[in-house]
């Protein structure tokens, strides 16, 4: 009998059983067909992606695009900042592309539980367990993407324990128990905050300049230069969460050759699924750019204040690479698949998840004012405790190593909210 905190998306794709055979159901005729790459991702191969957080901003854009690729997905989230009706909205999305594509819709479930609810997250496992009499522990999930965490920055400064507590004693449980049942590729949800003040120093931000292990690299200059593992000037306790889990997974990889893990920095996200129909968190007072934007557009608030105008930039105001969701959503399956397919440079690996390109406060304001035929008020404010002037992605190491970039621009991202503002937001939850 399924428990009460379990939902199924109903599916043309059998859902696991108890113990699965790790056998794919294929059709010999359709099999030589086509491209075995393109089918193999359409078939139900009973493996499954693990996503905490899933319903969440980044999280339900990406389960999204996992079932657009064909993975069967298990959704851990405890609606503490999302809405069970996100679930839906994903599984209708998805089986619109399916049905629109001709191909199978894969298996979607739901369990409503807090991430580090260990006894829930054991008896999940437990289903998805391949019986084996010997040898390690295997599993029909094939990796995890893990989102759940805390990350308002101001709340992270005022209580700093609640953050280590969910987002680093957390992680290390829920490691933890992976490993006992041979889950071990595991892609993590990092933050271009774990650069720090780096951002501000003038260098581009490669990976290497924040590292676990010492690093030699080509700088600007041609020369070589060295970084010693640790970190530099990261201004808040959520962004030391972040740096503190990539450190304890880069270990966790060096100490057992078994586990891959990708550690994805991503700069800022914005805009949402090109439907409308999915979107940022509604329940939460905003403080990131784009939704006080959007809450400036539907009158809630008067105006936008701009904090700074005095930045070394060009108009003034702060630069950041802002990335489409949707992009970054793909980000994820990119690594995915790279794990997967044992193709990273080591088995930790992180990667930064940007376009590149930096655009200003002012230039995000002008977009959507151009896209919306809206005027959204605005005012100089001082600067934002914490903020630094610029933060732009040096983005070459996950197009070259992940074969992944951005496709989507600021006007696409400010397009898709004017959807959301007029499909999507509304009818929340
Ligand atoms: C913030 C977080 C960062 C997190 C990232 C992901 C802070 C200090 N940092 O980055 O840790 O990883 O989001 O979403 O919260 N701005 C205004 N007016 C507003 C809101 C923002 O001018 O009402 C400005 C900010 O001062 C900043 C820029 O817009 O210069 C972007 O702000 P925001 O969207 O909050 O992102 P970050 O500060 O870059």
């Amino acid at each position: 009998m399924e428990s009460p905190r379990q939902s199924d998306a109903s599916s043309p794709v059998e859902p696991c059983s108890p113990i699965c055979v790790d056998t794919p159901a294929t059709q010999s005729s359709v099999l030589f067909d086509g491209n075995l790459d393109d089918l193999l991702r359409n078939f139900p191969l009973h493996q499954y992606i693990l996503v905490t957080g899933g319903l969440g901003f980044i999280g339900s854009h990406t389960t999204l695009e996992l079932l657009k690729a064909g993975y069967n997905v298990i959704v851990i989230d405890n609606l503490s900042n999302s809405f069970q009706s996100v679930f839906d909205r994903i599984n209708l999305l998805a089986q619109k592309h399916h049905e629109e594509q001709g191909t199978q819709m894969p298996a979607l479930h739901l369990d409503a539980h807090d991430y580090r609810d260990t006894a829930a997250l054991k008896a999940l496992l437990e289903q998805y367990q391949i019986q084996s009499r010997w040898g390690s522990p295997k599993s029909n999930i094939a990796g995890v993407i893990h989102f759940a965490a805390y990350k308002a920055v101001e709340e992270s400064i005022r209580n700093p324990l609640k953050y280590y507590a969910n987002n680093v004693s957390g992680l290390v449980d829920f490691a933890t128990t992976l490993g006992e049942y041979g889950i071990k590729t595991f892609i993590f949800s990092s933050s271009a905050t774990v650069y720090g003040t780096l951002a501000t120093s003038g260098l581009p931000l490669k990976e290497e300049l924040c590292a676990h292990k010492d690093e030699v690299f080509q700088g600007v200059d041609g020369l070589d230069q060295t970084v010693k593992a640790g970190c530099t000037g990261i201004t808040n306790p959520y962004g030391r969460t972040k740096w503190m889990c990539e450190a304890i997974l880069a270990d966790l990889a060096a100490s057992d050759p078994e586990w891959t893990i990708v550690a994805l920095r991503y700069f800022n996200p914005i805009g949402c699924d090109e439907s409308g129909l999915l979107g940022e968190d509604p329940r939460q007072t905003p403080t990131n750019l784009l939704p006080v934007v959007v809450k400036v557009m539907t009158g809630e608030y008067m105006e936008l204040q701009m904090f700074g105008t005095d930045w070394e930039t060009e108009d003034g105001t702060a630069v950041r690479d802002f990335i489409h969701v949707t992009d970054l959503a793909r980000g994820h399956i990119a690594a995915l698949d790279a794990a997967n397919a044992e193709n990273l440079v080591e088995n930790f690996r992180a990667f930064n998840l940007g376009t590149g390109r930096g655009h200003s406060v002012m230039e995000v304001v002008d977009t959507m004012e151009s896209v919306s035929s809206k005027r959204i008020p605005t005012r100089a404010a001082p600067r934002r405790p914490g903020d630094v002037g610029s933060c732009v992605a040096v983005a070459t190491r996950s197009q070259q190593e992940l074969h992944w970039k951005t496709e989507k621009t600021l006007r696409d991202a400010c397009g898709s909210l004017c959807k959301f503002l007029e499909v999507g937001s509304l009818s929340f939850p």
